[in-house]
C-alpha cells in the first residue's frame, strides 16, 4: 500500500474568538463554554505537532463574530491542479456560520486561488467541506445534515470529477469527517453507523481495507476526526483496539489534546483544512463529471 499523497499542507484558524454561542450540533451547549487560554494552547500544540511532522500549516485570523471559524475544515474545498488552484467555498447550512465564507474567500484569493460556489448567502445548495474527501480517485461526499444532495451534481459538473455520495443519517456525525478518515491508498477509518444502510455498504465497498469504528468509538473519542501525515496519524484519542490495528498496519499514533474544541463538536480534522488534494493526482478527471449514489 502507498502512503497518502496529500496531507502535508493545511490551513488553520487561530482561535482568538472561539466560543459556543449557539447549538447547531448535539455536542454544543452554550452553558458549557471553552476556556479561551486552554483552547489557544491546545491549538498551538496541535499546530506544532503537525509542523514537526513536516506539514506546512498556514494560519488565518479568526473573525470576532464567527466563533465556529476555528473549524477551518469547513471553510472550503481546496483543489489545486494543473489548470490552477481552485477552491469551492462552503455554503454553510446554518446562517450562524455563513459570514466565515467571505473571510475565507478573501484569504484564498489573496493567496492566488480562484474561488467558486455551489450556493452562497442562503441561495442554492449547501456545501460544507468537512463532508468531502478524496479516496480511490473520486470525491467522496457525505450529504444530509449539512451538505445537500443538490451540491453533489454541482461539484461533479463544475470540477469534472466523479462524486460518490453517502447519505449521513446520524445526528451526531453530521459531517463525513466524523465518520471517515482516509489512511492510505487502500485503508480508511470508517464508521458505518453514521450512514444509511445503502451508503454504509457503498463505503465499505469503496475501501479495500476498512478499519471499522463502532458508533461509540466515533462519537465518544472523535477518533475518526484525525489527520494523517504520511504514516503518522494525529488523533485526539485512540481506543486500544483502533491503535492496535493502526500499529499493525505500520502507522504511528500521535495524540494531541484538543478537548476544548470538542465542546463545539469538532476535533483535529475539523481544525485543519488540507490544501494539497490535487486534481489529476488524488482525483481523476472525469469530463462532464458524474455522481454515483448508493442504490
Ligand atoms: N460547531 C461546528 C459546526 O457545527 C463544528 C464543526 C466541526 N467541523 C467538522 N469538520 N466536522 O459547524
Amino acid at each position: 500500500m502507498a502512503e497518502l499523497t496529500w496531507g502535508r499542507h493545511y490551513a488553520a484558524v487561530e482561535p482568538t474568538a472561539f466560543r459556543v454561542d449557539y447549538a447547531i450540533n448535539p455536542f454544543m451547549d452554550p452553558a458549557v463554554q471553552p476556556d479561551a487560554a486552554l483552547a489557544h494552547a491546545q491549538w498551538t500544540g496541535m499546530v506544532r505537532v503537525l509542523r514537526s511532522l513536516g506539514a506546512r500549516v498556514d494560519v488565518l485570523p479568526q473573525r470576532d463574530d464567527a466563533p465556529d471559524m476555528v473549524y477551518a475544515m469547513n471553510l472550503g474545498l481546496a483543489l489545486p491542479g494543473p489548470a490552477g488552484d481552485r477552491v469551492v467555498l462552503s455554503h454553510m447550512r446554518y446562517p450562524q456560520r455563513r459570514m466565515e465564507t467571505g473571510s475565507a474567500a478573501g484569504w484564498f484569493e489573496s493567496a492566488g486561488w480562484s474561488t467558486s460556489y455551489v450556493g452562497r448567502d442562503g441561495v442554492g445548495a449547501h456545501l460544507e467541506a468537512g463532508d468531502a474527501f478524496a479516496f480511490g480517485g473520486d470525491l467522496v461526499v457525505g450529504y444530509g445534515p449539512r451538505t445537500e444532495e443538490l451540491a453533489l451534481k454541482a461539484l461533479a459538473t463544475d470540477l469534472g470529477l466523479r462524486v460518490r455520495g453517502l447519505r449521513i443519517t446520524h445526528p451526531g456525525m453530521y459531517h463525513l469527517d466524523l465518520a471517515f478518515c482516509p489512511l492510505d491508498d487502500r485503508r480508511a477509518m470508517v464508521c458505518p453507523a453514521a450512514l444509511d444502510d445503502a451508503s454504509a455498504a457503498a463505503l465499505l465497498d469503496l475501501v479495500p481495507e476498512p478499519l471499522v469504528l463502532t458508533e461509540e468509538e466515533a462519537l465518544t473519542t472523535f477518533c475518526a476526526n484525525s489527520v494523517v501525515v504520511g504514516r503518522t496519524v494525529v488523533m485526539p484519542a485512540c481506543p486500544p483496539r483502533v491503535r492496535a490495528q493502526l500499529e499493525e498496519w505500520g502507522f504511528e499514533v500521535v495524540l494531541v489534546e484538543v478537548g476544548e474544541f470538542h465542546k463545539g463538536g469538532g476535533s483535529v480534522r475539523c481544525l485543519t483544512n488540507p490544501l494539497d488534494v490535487t486534481v489529476g493526482r488524488e482525483l481523476a478527471p472525469v469530463p462532464g463529471g458524474e455522481v454515483v449514489l448508493p442504490a
